[in-house]
């Protein structure tokens, strides 16, 4: 096992979230996602996060049910998709992605985008199930603050996540801050810039300095912003490189230079347009 697999967050309901796990956004169902999950696991990943959105939550179920693992060893974070929100329907789509996965409950069950109009009573939705025991933390993700104003509004539950696009060309400090303040844990999704961050001058010469890679430095970047990172890849040889960052600390003027790269670059779509 690479040595910082085991280390966790403490959500704001007491339930250990690992700080590095692996993305699986892209990655088929079947076999493909299959040889993912299983090398991830081999290599001492505790921490999966996957979506209905993703179709691939009964490979990635398949694997650690059938693993040597006990169930609790291992952190599954899955969502819920936009087509799905509201009242009613949060709840047969919660079903499904169970049946799916084939587990009893999820450690972490996310409303995967804010749409509008829906936010409230879907938040509803979650915090019962939540309730049953059947999600051990519910969260969000890519809410802007007032997303999060409108979700806290009348809540009874506040979200243990925000898991949002994060990474050196996006780091959306007042949201980081926001969430601090009411101790929602981000998690960033696409802290590789989906593989571009290798292009990066700054991040290049960093990684020199350190003897790390890019990919490693921008891990570590995150982590030390307390930042929970999701890489995905497919190659067992990267799922071990992005496992490999916690032999090293990034110094604050590196960190500051890496900071500079924020210009706002969002490669996914923006959260107050949802229309998907
Ligand atoms: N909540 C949301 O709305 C949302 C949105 C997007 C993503 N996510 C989650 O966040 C996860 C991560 O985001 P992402 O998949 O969009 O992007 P990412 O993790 O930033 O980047 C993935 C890409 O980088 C490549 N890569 C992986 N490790 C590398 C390394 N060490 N060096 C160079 N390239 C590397 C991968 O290629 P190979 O696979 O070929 O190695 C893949 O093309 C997703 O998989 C998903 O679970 C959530």
């Amino acid at each position: 096992m690479i040595n910082g697999l085991e280390r966790t967050t403490t959500l704001n309901n007491g339930t250990k979230m690992p700080w590095v796990g692996v993305g699986t956004f892209k990655i088929p169902d079947g076999p493909e996602v299959e040889k993912t999950v299983s090398s991830a696991l081999d290599i001492g990943y505790r921490h999966i996060d996957t979506a209905t959105y993703y179709g691939n939550e009964r490979g990635v179920g398949k694997v650690i049910n059938d693993s040597m693992l006990e169930r609790d060893d291992v952190f599954i974070t899955t969502k819920l998709w936009t087509t799905d929100m509201g009242f009613d329907k949060a709840f047969k789509a919660f079903d499904q992605s169970l049946d799916l996965l084939d587990m009893d409950y999820v450690d972490l069950y996310l409303v995967h985008w804010p749409k509008k109009g829906l936010i409230k009573d879907t938040w509803s939705a979650l915090e019962r199930i939540y309730e049953t025991g059947r999600a051990r933390a519910i969260g969000v993700s890519n809410f802007q603050i007032h997303h999060l104003e409108e979700l806290l509004e009348g809540a009874d539950i506040v979200p243990a996540v925000n898991q949002i696009e994060y990474h050196p060309y996006l780091n959306q400090r007042d949201v980081r801050e926001f969430c601090e303040e009411h101790k929602i844990q981000v998690v960033g999704w696409s802290p590789l810039i989906r593989g571009k961050i290798v292009n990066n001058p700054s991040i290049s010469a960093i990684s020199k300095k350190y003897g790390k890679t890019p990919a490693q430095i921008a891990l570590r970047w995150a982590l030390q912003h307390d930042v929970v990172v999701i890489p995905k890849t497919v190659h067992e040889e990267r799922l071990r490189e992005n496992a490999n960052v916690f032999d090293f600390v990034l110094a604050d003027e590196d960190m500051e230079i890496i900071d500079a790269l924020d210009g706002g670059t969002r490669i996914g779509p923006h959260p107050d347009h949802v229309d998907f």
